[in-house]
């Protein structure tokens, strides 16, 4: 196959990163030689300069060998492909973004500015100032039915600040992370930055995407130091009910670990799916339970960087300490944008439930007229986790397809669609797509899909 430079691009961000097992990431080797040029792509491969005398052949630069553990996150590499393609003039029909196409409501824009005009810009606590602390603790425990107090939460630069202060706080080499797969991309590479050791547990569509208690008992030990759970999920909009959770509750019951439950796409669930939270179906398991939440989904505010923690005060005060010494209190403004989201903006999180419903409805329908497609009807969310299994081994060109990447690349290439391959997420043979893009793109990618199959045999 020739290899454009996009091509390049896709299979050194995305194709060796994605494929490499935990495991063999763990023994990467030192020192393979990568131009400058592809380092520059994918910043997991180590960086070797060569030398024109030739006297010395290699100038190695010497970066933490626990970058040799991790990788890029693989949905901003899809991401960053379809902006690149764009940029070229061709017309990209993205199903790849992690963010509402919505305006920031006016309201958080208003406190924003109202911010800059009475000059608070400048340092705050670090984890955040008292009328935001107290809004986020309000909200949670009307939203979540149980009382939370200001001195649980801590905001972040976005939820996954929040998450990597978790990750600093409490994950130690020896250490294993509990994470139901499909996952999000950036669990397993929190807990390898400080040598913990991801255990992957998969879901199985057939159970809606929620993880079995069984299979959850298996896989605690007294290594286990925490479970992640993600409820609506990225990837899949899997939301987990209150038996299904009543039964994890179960499962965790005596063992002593943390358990994590990201609810960052708590609020977008549809058809009257009753979001109910751990933290009020196992009150037991609080004193070492973390809520992570913020306001850049439901708000529309991905690039105003506000997320939080709702955490027992001990781990809480940890996370504080932690964030005081890298970045401090995040953003004065941003904080003040959230502040007035939380209390003004409750409508503009039902207008956009009731348009991503509809969105939702029309691309699940259109994935399942397409061939070799299965998709689910998710919970929440904005994204759609559709089984591509009907195409393996089905060729185009001369080319068969054996996995979800060459799935997805074909999908790039020849129907201009981006959307990301399910191994990014621990689940092969699976494409994501995002609906937070307009009905009519919706229509039109499936359509463009639809052609492109027609060429598969
Ligand atoms: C499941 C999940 N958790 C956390 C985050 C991080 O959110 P934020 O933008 O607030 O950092 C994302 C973003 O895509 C996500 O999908």
């Amino acid at each position: 196959m020739v290899l454009s430079q996009i091509d390049v691009f896709m299979w050194c961000a995305i194709d060796p990163i994605l494929v490499a097992p935990f495991s063999e990431r763990a023994g990467a080797e030192h020192a393979r030689d990568v131009t400058p040029t592809l380092h520059a792509v994918n910043p997991n491969l180590p960086l070797v300069i060569h030398d024109k005398s030739d006297r010395h052949p290699f100038v190695p630069l010497a970066f933490a060998s626990r970058l040799d553990l991790i990788r890029p996150s693989a949905t901003l590499a899809v991401a960053q492909q379809a902006a690149a393609m764009k940029a070229a003039g061709i017309d990209v029909i993205s199903f790849s973004v992690g963010e509402p196409d919505f305006e920031t409501p006016l309201s958080a824009k208003e406190g924003a500015k109202q911010a800059i005009d009475k000059g608070y810009t400048h340092y705050t606590a670090v984890r955040g100032i008292p009328p935001l602390l107290e809004a986020i603790a309000e909200e949670a425990s009307q939203r979540r039915g149980v009382e939370i107090s200001p001195s649980e939460i801590v905001v972040s630069c976005g939820a996954k600040q929040a998450l990597f202060n978790l990750a600093v706080a409490l994950y130690e080499p020896g250490d294993e992370v509990i994470i139901p797969a499909p996952y999000w991309v950036s669990y397993p590479e929190h807990a390898l930055l400080f040598g913990a050791k991801p255990v992957v547990i998969p879901t199985h569509e057939s159970q809606a995407f929620r993880v079995d208690p069984d299979e959850l008992r298996k896989a605690l030990s007294p290594r286990t130091k925490a479970v992640v759970l993600c409820t609506p999920s990225n990837p899949t909009g899997a939301a987990y009910d209150r038996k299904s959770l009543e039964a994890i509750a179960e499962a965790v019951a005596d063992h002593d670990c943390w358990i994590i439950v990201d609810e960052i796409y708590g609020r977008l669930v549809y058809d009257g799916f009753e979001a109910v939270s751990l933290i009020k179906v196992a009150p037991e398991l609080r004193k070492r339970m973390v809520i992570v939440d913020g306001a850049s989904k439901s708000f529309a505010m991905t690039g105003w960087r506000v997320g939080w923690i709702i955490a027992p005060p001990e781990l809480a005060e940890r996370c504080e300490m932690i964030q005081g010494q890298s970045t401090s209190n995040i953003c004065s403004i941003a904080q003040y944008a959230a502040l007035s989201a939380l209390r003004e903006a409750s409508s503009f999180v039902e207008e956009l439930k009731e348009e991503f419903a509809k969105r939702r409805q029309r691309m699940v329908e259109g994935l399942n007229r397409l061939p070799g497609f299965r998709c689910r009807m998710p919970e929440g969310a904005f994204y759609a986790f559709a089984s591509i299994e009907g195409l393996i081994n089905r060729s185009t060109g001369g080319q068969k397809f054996t996995n979800d990447i060459e799935v997805a690349t074909y999908l790039l290439h020849a129907a201009h669609v981006a959307v990301v391959p399910g191994s990014a997420f621990g689940a092969p043979n699976y494409l994501r797509f995002s609906y937070a893009t307009s009905i009519e793109s919706i229509d039109r990618g499936i359509e463009r899909i639809k052609k492109a199959l027609e060429k598969v045999s």
